[in-house]
Formats: C-alpha cells, sequence, structure tokens
C-alpha cells in the first residue's frame, strides 16, 4: 500500500495544483492533500476554507482525501501512515528549494521519500502568488484556477467582475 502526500500551502488552489493531484493520485494507491497550517504566514483563505475547496475538488478522486498539518510534516506522515511526499517541479528555480526540504525530510526520516512530478508544460508559469496578484487588481485568472473558485478569490479583494 503506497501512501503518500501533496503538501502545500494550497492558497489558492490552481490548475497547476489541481494537475498534481489528478496524476499523483493515479500512480499512489492513497493520497492525502496537505494543507500546512501556518500561523505565522498571512493567507487569502483560512485552512478550513482551503480544506473545503479541496475538498470540493477532489471528490470525484475515490483514493484522495484533503487534511490539514501543523508543525513538521514528517511529523504528520508518521501520525497518517503516509511515506511519499509528492512535490511538482515547475521550473529549475524550484529546484534549488525542494531539493534542500526533500533531503532535510529524507535525514529525519530515512523511510520518508520524495517524488517530484514535472508540471504540465501549460501551468509550468502558474503560482498561487501569481493569482493572488492577479486577482488583486481585477484581471482574470480563469485561466489559472478551476471555476468553482474564481468568484470566491475575488470576493476576497472586494472585486466585481
Ligand atoms: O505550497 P508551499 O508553500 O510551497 O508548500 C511548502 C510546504 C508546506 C511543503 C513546506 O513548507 C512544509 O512541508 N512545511 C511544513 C513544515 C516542515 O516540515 N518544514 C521542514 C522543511 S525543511
Amino acid at each position: 500500500m503506497r501512501k503518500a502526500i501533496y503538501p502545500g500551502s494550497f492558497d489558492p488552489i490552481t490548475f497547476g495544483h489541481q494537475d498534481i493531484i489528478a496524476r499523483s493520485s493515479s500512480i499512489f494507491d492513497e493520497l492525502i492533500v496537505g494543507v500546512l497550517n501556518n500561523s505565522a504566514k498571512n493567507s487569502l483563505f483560512s485552512v478550513d476554507e482551503r480544506v473545503s475547496m479541496l475538498r470540493e475538488l477532489t471528490k470525484d478522486i475515490p483514493n484522495v482525501t484533503v487534511d490539514s498539518f501543523d508543525g513538521l510534516l514528517v511529523d504528520y506522515m508518521k501520525e497518517s501512515g503516509a511515506t511519499i511526499i509528492v512535490r511538482g517541479l515547475r521550473a529549475v528555480t524550484d529546484f534549488e528549494y525542494e531539493l534542500q526540504i526533500a533531503q532535510t525530510n529524507h535525514v529525519e526520516n530515512p523511510a520518508v521519500e520524495t517524488v517530484f512530478l514535472t508540471t504540465n508544460l501549460k501551468y509550468s508559469y502558474l503560482s498561487s502568488s501569481v493569482v493572488r496578484e492577479f486577482a488583486a487588481y481585477g484581471g482574470d485568472i480563469s485561466k489559472f484556477v478551476p471555476a468553482p473558485f474564481v468568484d470566491r478569490i475575488y470576493q476576497k479583494y472586494n472585486i466585481n467582475r
């Protein structure tokens, strides 16, 4: 039984995240989408809102569950029984940071492996921060995030489109 976790901030969810979830859920037996509950970070959506949006997005994928965690990822993995971390790599600029985290997590717990999926070319430019920036200025974010969440993001910025 291969249980993986796709951890992240998901603030907000993008098509890039959706793509990684769909592809990794077909590789592993079970996939947990783990939303980091980082109180120090000024987030657009609360953790509960993000968990609920991710549940809505993944409701038809039977081997995907959504949860939040705080503290160290390796500790949450022990609790949840996941041994594989999934991360998306968009460009070489992601690599240094991702390599360091993957190696640190592996040193902390040698049973933990990180698997990288290369992001779909269609979404290689995309990030949650780009979505937030566009939304804040009333730009069109419909190409960046799944349709059910577009208006919810604008609402956070009091934008009517
Ligand atoms: O979507 P993000 O913000 O790039 O995701 C980063 C995340 C959540 C994967 C990373 O910050 C994380 O795992 N945080 C939990 C705390 C932890 O375990 N830190 C150790 C990394 S060296």
